[in-house]
């Protein structure tokens, strides 16, 4: 990875192409789309976009993605801009690759290998680095099978490099198996230091809020806003690779105070690779441990409705439930002119759970903060228990938890009364 640009000198030249397929019914708007791949490649250090085109195709040369006609344009352009790396956002295979690069002389990476590399350049943790080198490998993997199969590479019968006949692609996919297998290896210890970190927390018996959305919907801003804590805001995609948590105290009605933990986790895209997904699913554990979901939207963006439809699939793809409890955040309603914003407010006001806000300029975040903290007013539930003698553990975690009301001695064990959320419950449970 890495390898596509060097980050000791000048800006590399990059151009974007989106491919837009005419025949492809469900397709997005084009000049969104365009604007999402720039956002993309603006995202990776040291690259200049210097232009970017929609292409439009009735249909998918096998060979070379684009027709030869369009090969030639592009071609022209790219040389008389100096341009050396191109950017096209889409699916491009490793056949077709080859053969634009060839053709036009220049780097070239689809929105896969984009994302990739931005995941590899933000990743921060131990356990994002990972990941992303893992995804990077599964990548790998799968343009193996498919650049290497037509070609037929046969390896004799040598012990020692596979069985007989073992074919060049298995030898290759076999060595960045063993790879991947101690890539995993290390997660794991990494993701038990990290158990570890999440057993001590879930002592502190305070309920966490993740906040969720689209990329650049301004989670971090937010976040940033409401905890005074110096995330890495800016205007890029995927500034948040890693999931961050402070502690935060908001008021309650009765004018107390009450903690809780904000998590600020990564940015959701559509047509995130499949690798990916399945590489930062750990990341995104922090929402499935939630116990409230806050979903920041980009009220301001055209796309905003089918952010809102993809963030949604992947939460339910990572296995959160319809009715998970939630809270819709329309944010950015300081970019809107005075009738949309006007009319934004009137919808947010008249629906249930929905909150319009600024995080730039603060305007409602004060009241959506207090609806958080309303959140769990409502929250706890009276259980009564009786826990076995021979089960202490579990009694002294009640009591770490402060939830223990009473307790009477029977002749089952401890008998308790406690006072609890619906996560302690769930956690208590799984003991
Ligand atoms: P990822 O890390 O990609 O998931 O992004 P994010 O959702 O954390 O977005 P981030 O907070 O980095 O904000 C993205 C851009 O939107 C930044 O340039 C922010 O300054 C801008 N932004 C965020 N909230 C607002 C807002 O309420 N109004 C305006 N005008 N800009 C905002």
């Amino acid at each position: 990875m890495g390898d596509y640009y060097d980050h000791e000198e000048q800006p590399t030249r990059a151009w974007v192409l989106h491919p837009e397929i005419t025949s492809d019914r469900d397709r997005r708007d084009a000049q969104a789309g365009l604007e999402e791949g720039v956002a993309l490649a603006a995202a990776l250090p040291d690259l200049e976009v210097v232009g970017s085109e929609i292409v439009r195709l009735s249909k998918i040369q096998p060979g070379s993605l684009f027709g030869s006609g369009k090969i030639d344009e592009i071609a022209a352009n790219l040389k008389a801009e100096e341009i050396e790396l191109v950017l096209v956002d889409g699916p491009v295979t490793p056949v077709q690759q080859r053969n634009l690069e060839k053709a036009w002389k220049v780097k070239l990476l689809d929105r896969t290998g984009l994302i990739l590399e931005i995941f590899s350049d933000r990743a921060r943790t131990r356990e994002g680095v990972l990941q992303v080198e893992m995804a990077a490998l599964s990548y790998q993997r799968t343009r193996l099978v498919r650049a290497w199969t037509h070609l037929e590479r046969q390896r004799g019968g040598l012990g020692f490099v596979g069985g007989p006949g073992e074919t060049q692609i298995e030898a290759d996919r076999r060595a960045i198996d063993e790879q991947l297998n101690r890539l995993r290896k290390q997660l794991e210890k990494v993701a038990k230091t990290r158990e570890l970190h999440r057993a001590s927390r879930a002592k502190v018996p305070f309920p966490i809020v993740a906040l969720v959305g689209y990329t650049n919907a301004g989670k971090s801003t937010f976040f940033n806003t409401v905890t005074g804590a110096d995330v890495f805001a800016k205007d890029m995609l995927f500034a948040t690779l890693d999931p961050t948590m402070r502690q935060l105290k908001l008021e309650t009605a009765h004018g107390g105070d009450r903690d809780i933990i904000l998590s600020d986790t990564v940015g959701f895209i559509s047509n995130l690779p499949t690798q990916l997904v399945a590489a930062f699913r750990a990341t995104l554990e922090e929402v499935l441990d939630a116990d409230l979901i806050v979903h920041v939207r980009d009220i301001s963006s055209d796309e905003t409705e089918e952010q809102k439809e993809d963030v949604l699939t992947i939460l339910s793809d990572l296995g959160i439930k319809d009715d998970a409890p939630m809270i819709e955040v329309w944010n950015k309603i300081d970019l809107l002119d005075e009738e949309s914003k006007a009319a934004r407010l009137a919808r947010a006001e008249a629906q249930e759970g929905v909150h319009a806000i600024s995080a730039v300029t603060g305007e409602g975040v004060e009241g959506l903060l207090a609806a958080i903290s309303a959140h769990f007013e409502e929250d706890k539930i009276e259980r009564e228990l009786v826990v076995p003698f021979s089960e202490g553990k579990k009694r002294a975690w009640l009591f770490d938890q402060g939830v223990v009301m009473e307790e009477r001695a029977s002749e089952e064990g401890y008998a308790l009364t406690v006072l609890w959320t619906p996560r302690q419950e769930k956690q208590f449970r799984e003991m």
